[in-house]
């Protein structure tokens, strides 16, 4: 069985990653951002229609910037900037295990990219604000725009200059937040690539089936500093469940990993990132790619709900959607990890990107 597997891998490698198996050269810096947005008032356990609790800070979030390995000369001025889901850090696009498959920072790298990659504020090495009244998705949104803005300028540190085109590609709540992102601030951003994604997303009972709990009870040698709104998985037979396709369509060992480095969400985030927010002055191009057995987005079989996606952008250059087999929600852990790289990198070529 175990020898299956790597062979499966090492035919994975052979179609697609030889050109990724040179190591990026990497920036790691800390940002201090200040921001100032309106929030929820989510006294009553639930968020209202409208924000109206003004909040502001200065916070320190964690940024990776990566070089690309192969010099592109129509991507020098294009920067992807890439934002991970709930429950996962700086290693969900950058994972450290078996990278040549895994990480989708060293695929976009030997194709001419540079990436942004970064622990968002509430996660790893950034900033842990009020779980509940500071980090909902209206902070997370203003956090990436002052991350954005900075890479337009050209001050990220190890950058060394400004990008002029910048491709968002989220995961999960990741995507949620560049949604709400190109609906605010429609000109900030020039394409998004949403994964484990939809406007509208599944009613599964995503904390019970991922046994969703306070981390620093879960997890107290990593987590026991944090405040009881922090969460996380249980283990890794709920992480499974929620997050991961059949048996067979992902390493045990890429599973092991995960649960390892596995880190929290903040309740605020996650009881604010439900609405669906149509983004009817985004200009850009958008694709949503989702893992065919995805719990949360995939709706109907072929998640054939994703056609729906289109009405949310009315004014987008282009909508398009794509399925990837063999994968739940968190695909870049998946031993298909690497057909969804190929596929969001077919499209952004396919787009001029
Ligand atoms: C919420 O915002 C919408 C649109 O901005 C507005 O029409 C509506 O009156 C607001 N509702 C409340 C309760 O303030
Ligand atoms: C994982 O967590 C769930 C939910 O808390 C629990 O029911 C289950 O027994 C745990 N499994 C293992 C292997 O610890």
């Amino acid at each position: 069985m175990h020898s299956r597997l790597l062979s499966l891998v090492a035919l994975a490698t052979l179609g697609h990653a030889l050109p990724a198996l040179r190591t990026p050269q990497c920036t790691d810096s800390i940002a201090s951002l200040t921001v100032s947005t309106t929030n929820f008032d989510l006294s009553s356990g639930t968020p209202p229609p409208n924000a109206t609790i003004p909040v502001s800070g200065t916070f320190d979030v964690h940024l990776r910037f990566c070089e690309p390995t192969v010099l592109v000369p129509s991507r020098a001025g294009t920067l992807q900037t890439l934002l991970h889901g709930g429950t996962y850090g700086v290693d969900y696009m950058d994972a450290g295990f078996e990278p040549e498959t895994y990480s989708y920072v060293r695929y976009a790298a030997a194709r001419g990219y540079a990436t942004l990659n970064m622990d968002r504020i509430g996660y790893g090495a950034s900033d842990h604000p009020d779980p509940m009244n500071v980090l909902q998705t209206p902070l997370d949104v203003a956090t990436l725009a002052e991350i954005i803005r900075l890479s337009r300028a050209g001050r990220i540190s190890g950058a060394h200059r400004g990008f002029d085109t910048i491709v968002g590609v989220g995961h999960s709540l990741g995507s949620v937040i560049l949604n709400s992102l190109v609906a605010a601030e429609p000109q900030l951003l020039d394409a998004v690539v949403l994964t484990g994604y939809a406007h509208k997303l599944s009613d599964i009972d995503l904390p019970a089936l991922s046994g969703m709990g306070p981390a620093n009870l879960i997890g107290p040698a990593r987590f026991g500093g944090l405040a009881s709104d922090y969460l996380s998985t249980a283990n890794a037979s709920t992480r499974a469940a929620a997050f991961y396709g059949v048996e067979g369509s992902f390493d045990p060992a890429a599973l092991a990993f995960d649960e390892a480095h596995k880190d929290t969400v903040a309740l605020g985030e996650f009881l604010t990132s439900a609405a669906p927010i149509p983004a009817p002055k985004f200009t850009g191009d958008v694709l949503t790619v989702n893992g065919e057995d995805d719990l949360v987005a995939c709706l109907e079989p072929g998640c054939a709900n994703l056609k729906n996606e289109a009405q949310y952008y009315p004014s987008a250059n282009s909508v398009d959607y794509a399925v990837i087999k063999n994968a739940g929600h968190s695909v870049n852990f998946h031993l298909a990890a690497q057909d969804l790289y190929a596929k969001i990198h077919a499209w952004l070529t396919q787009h001029g990107y």
